[in-house]
């Protein structure tokens, strides 16, 4: 016997399974065989009664005779499916009816059995049944562990498609020692997936230092990172060791990789790449094992391109290169950021269980967030100060997050028999208006203003389309309310129109 199936058989050691047949003589016979391979058998005679088992008991498999008396064994199939869809159950069939045989697996039967059967045969399929249950169940915990992850992986918030990228890469990219660029506007997070990678590569409980290379004149830097001899300067008394001492076996992050000066670069790529240095002003070589993490915020390319970074250290750099998303470009993402920063400054400052309301978390995800998720925290966590109560409204958010975003006209899809351009158009108008109106609170000279046409103009397509005045929704200030184009549009998905209005949101949440 094979290794493979040494283990099939061991795994399915143990299994409880039920079977339903009215003959005494078959119940006796697969009790037999399948108690023999070690399994656990509950017997029952009617469908009726295998049923009242099956949802008080649970088990990895059941055995069905087709050909029951009272409820008949398809049906049986059909409830006990109900009781659990992963269930493997196995239908028995007299030889001259296949056709009930095909019919029980197009109703999600896992396989069936002719009598008269070979003992062997039974084992089998049994065999095969609790294999297949038992991937299903593993592949069931293996999903559930990812999606936990997924919530949340090393402390970084996000479920965006494109932020389980940038958890995939981690967690492939970790273990090794590779060396890793992580690129990514201000305030993406760069320094959280930085320490992710240490803490899950084996280098975890040795050091992570960070390097806040900042406007450190090249000397300094120098003498900061690979420290100095006695004398190396004036000033330099004692012998001092760097940083990359400290990184020794662990990680060191640079966390922003174009203030590293010119100078300071070649040595830097010694460092890399024969995994020694020299201490500044000193003769020694020391070896070192660190693996090098680098963050940046602009474009290194360009920097080579420009002569203000070295080419070489540029390609050493992108071994693996992880890329960070703005906010803007995973808005989906800002609800459960925001959830996670409530509960943490909400604990913070005493304030109990914190409630975003609606409103409020409109302007966030209407918002660019310029500054990324760190904007996003400060937000929140002013907020959650000034609160009083338990609930944060849209006055808690501040003015240049009310900012009036960019009307981005979204993507028409277009239905392959076509679409009047002109009714589209007209339809969009009107829509367009009304939004207005409703988020000018129904003052015509308001919205005017904000399409930027003249109230005659407006008022006459208020005419033409026959607009009437909507009421504004109840707790919508409309005098605090941000100047904006039309807030979130009325929901109609089955107009063309609505959906080109629409989409502005749904466009965000899409993209990714
Ligand atoms: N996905 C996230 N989940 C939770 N917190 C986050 C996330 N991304 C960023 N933060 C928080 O936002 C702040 C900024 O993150 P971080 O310092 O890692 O950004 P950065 O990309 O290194 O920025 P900079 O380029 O300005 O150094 C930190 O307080 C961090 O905890
Ligand atoms: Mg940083």
């Amino acid at each position: 016997m094979s290794g493979t199936e040494s283990r099939v058989v061991s795994n399915a050691l143990h299994a409880s399974i039920l079977v339903i047949d009215d003959e005494e003589v078959m119940r006796e016979i697969l009790e037999a065989l399948l108690s023999r391979e070690g399994h656990r058998v509950r017997l029952a005679s009617s469908a009726e009664e295998g049923l009242e088992l099956a949802r008080t008991l649970p088990f990895d498999a059941a055995i069905v005779d087709v050909m029951l008396p009272g409820m008949d064994g398809i049906t049986a199939l059909e409830e006990l499916k109900k009781t659990n869809d992963e269930l493997p159950v196995i239908m028995i069939t007299a030889f001259a009816s296949v056709e009930n045989a095909i019919v029980a697996m197009k109703r999600g039967a896992f396989d069936y059995i002719t009598k008269p059967f070979k003992n062997d045969e039974v084992v089998v399929v049994v065999r095969n049944a609790l294999e297949r249950s038992r991937l299903v169940q593993e592949n069931r915990s293996l999903r559930q562990s990812v999606q936990e992850q997924y919530q949340s992986f090393a402390n970084i918030i996000g479920r965006s498609p494109k932020m389980k990228q940038v958890f995939d890469l981690i967690i492939q990219a970790a273990p090794s020692r590779s060396t890793i660029l992580i690129e990514g506007e201000s305030g993406t997070g760069k320094e959280l997936v930085a320490r992710a990678i240490h803490t899950n590569s084996p280098r975890a409980d040795r050091n992570f230092v960070t390097v806040n290379s900042g406007n450190l004149p090249p000397d300094l830097l120098e003498s900061t990172l690979f420290g100095h001899v006695k004398g190396a300067f004036t000033g330099a008394i004692y012998p001092k060791k760097g940083l990359f001492d400290l990184a020794d076996k662990g990680s060191i992050f640079f966390d922003e990789m174009g203030n590293i000066p010119l100078e300071t670069q070649a040595k830097l790529l010694r460092a890399m790449q024969e995994r020694e240095f020299m201490r500044l002003g000193g003769m020694e070589t020391i070896k070192v094992d660190a693996r090098i993490i680098a963050a940046t915020n602009v474009d290194l390319r360009k920097m080579v391109e420009d002569g203000r970074f070295r080419e070489d250290l540029y390609y050493r750099l992108h071994v693996i290169t992880i890329h960070l998303p703005p906010l803007r470009e995973r808005k989906s993402d800002i609800p459960l950021l925001t959830q996670h920063f409530l509960a943490k400054y909400g604990e913070e400052n005493a304030k109990g269980e914190l409630e975003l309301a609606a409103e409020a978390l409109d302007l966030l995800m209407d918002y660019d967030w310029p500054g990324n998720v760190r904007e996003l925290e400060n937000v929140i966590e002013r907020a959650v100060v000034l609160s009083s109560g338990s609930r944060i409204g849209p006055d808690l958010i501040p003015n240049d997050v009310r900012r009036a975003p960019v009307f981005q006209l979204p993507d028409v899809a277009v239905p392959p028999e076509g679409i009047s351009f002109k009714e589209v158009i007209t339809d969009f108008e009107k829509r367009l208006i009304e939004s207005t109106l409703e988020a000018a609170g129904g003052v015509q000279k308001r919205a005017a203003e904000l399409l930027h046409i003249k109230p005659t103009t407006l008022n006459e397509m208020i005419k033409r389309y026959d607009i009437r005045p909507r009421r504004r929704k109840p707790g919508t200030d409309g005098d605090t309310a941000p100047a904006s184009p039309p807030r979130r549009p009325p929901p109609s998905s089955d107009e063309v129109v609505a959906d080109v209005v629409s989409s502005r949101y749904r466009g965000m949440l899409d993209d990714e």
